[in-house]
């Protein structure tokens, strides 16, 4: 089947956008091809996997179908390709980034500010002032939903003031998912995925994607990947294929819950404040409406009237969530966010919750047993 993305939802594009059923033996399932090298001569010009492989372009072809994107480069793990896509810009070229884009995109900037490969100039891109502040930049990098407090940039305005001054716009898209928002339609030049979150969404592989409209941009990507080696592997890439069949509903029940936990944790026993863009006291609730389609994602934040230790005891006392980083997968995750470094701009107390596709009432009652402990929470 290859649908056309205009006319089917993407709830449908995301079952059978990768599955090309084979003419010989009629297989639904992808083709897992593990060969490193091919023979000479083949008929799809194949020579070599870490130049190209059957396997990726399958799930480049997926991905770049739900963004809307002509086409997609997937790398070794979301840094990866992030890495790939700063690399396309000039020695000494200026980067305007969100001041809470993900820590590992913070860290490399920050290192290649130091070597002087880049510059880097961090802003609110919540802030309508910050637009103003693009002048002389070469690219913005930019989160459609930033974490863990779940900002919303408004990529349409981004996206004309980064054109107006001559700057690629890139959006990391990670949380949000091709399903909640396509950053490309509102004017993004490139999307990032970490594919190792919701696309793979059972926390067993490692892989990124970078997808566009722009020929040129995609076949430097793609070079880039070729010379520097940070190919995925063919068995990742086969697995997320499979996880990526599965997006629509994992999330569509991900974000249920994230929203029944939000409206049940505001306003209870030291509950300072809910971080959830579904919730109309959510700075960009409007936004979020506007730019997001069918869900508010699967994120929300909980910041505790209560210090780091007992935040930390909260974490270590669930049975189902598990105190660990990341996002996006099947098990519900938890942790205190500012215990990692770059991250201690935000309250002590704060939890970051990643919800899973457990029963919401389950996952509920052992939050709230665990936050009872430090007298927090509905039943404190
Ligand atoms: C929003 C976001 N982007 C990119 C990355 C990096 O992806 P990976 O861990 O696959 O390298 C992460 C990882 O947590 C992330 O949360």
């Amino acid at each position: 089947m290859s649908p056309e993305p205009t006319r089917i939802s993407r709830e449908t594009l995301v079952v059978h956008g990768s599955s090309r059923s084979d003419q010989r033996t009629g297989a639904l399932v992808p083709p897992l091809i593990l060969s490193a090298t091919f023979a000479h001569g083949n008929q799809e010009q194949l020579a070599y996997s870490r130049d190209r492989n059957p396997t990726w372009e399958l799930l480049e072809a997926a991905v770049a179908q739900l963004e809307g994107a002509s086409g997609a480069v997937a790398f070794a793990s979301g840094m990866a390709g992030i890495a790939a896509a700063l690399d396309l810009l000039p020695v000494g070229a200026e980067v305007v980034v969100a001041q809470d884009a993900y820590t590992g995109t913070r860290d490399l900037l920050a290192h290649l500010s130091t070597t002087g490969r880049l510059r880097a100039r961090r802003v609110d891109a919540t802030a309508p002032a910050a637009l103003e502040e693009i002048g002389g930049a070469a690219m913005v990098w930019l989160e459609s939903m930033g974490n863990p407090l779940l900002s919303i940039p408004d990529l349409r305005a981004w996206a004309a003031a980064a054109h107006g001054q001559g700057a690629i716009l890139a959006v990391d898209n990670t949380l949000a998912t091709p399903l909640l928002c396509r950053p490309l339609e509102l004017g993004a030049d490139l999307v990032a995925h970490s594919a190792s979150k919701h696309l793979g969404g059972h926390s067993d592989l490692m892989l990124g994607v970078v997808a566009g409209q722009d020929p040129e941009l995609l076949s430097r990507l793609r070079q880039q990947r070729t010379r520097q080696g940070g190919c995925p592997g063919q068995l990742e890439a086969w697995l997320a294929l499979r996880g990526m069949r599965t997006l629509a509903v994992r999330l569509s029940r991900q974000c249920q819950t994230a929203g029944f936990l939000a409206g049940a944790l505001v306003g209870t026993s030291r509950v300072r404040e809910v971080h959830y863009p579904g919730l109309p006291t959510h700075p960009q609730h409007e936004l979020a409406e506007a730019q997001l389609d069918g869900g508010f994602g699967a994120m929300l934040a909980l910041e505790l009237e209560v210090g780091a230790v007992a935040a930390e005891q909260v974490c270590t006392s669930t049975r189902i969530w598990t105190n660990a980083t990341s996002l996006g997968s099947v098990e519900s995750l938890l942790e205190r966010r500012s215990r990692w470094a770059g991250e201690e701009y935000l309250p002590e107390g704060l939890i970051r919750l990643s919800c899973g596709i457990e029963n919401q009432e389950d996952l509920l009652e052992d939050l709230g047993q665990a936050l009872a402990q430090v007298g927090a929470g509905p039943l404190a």
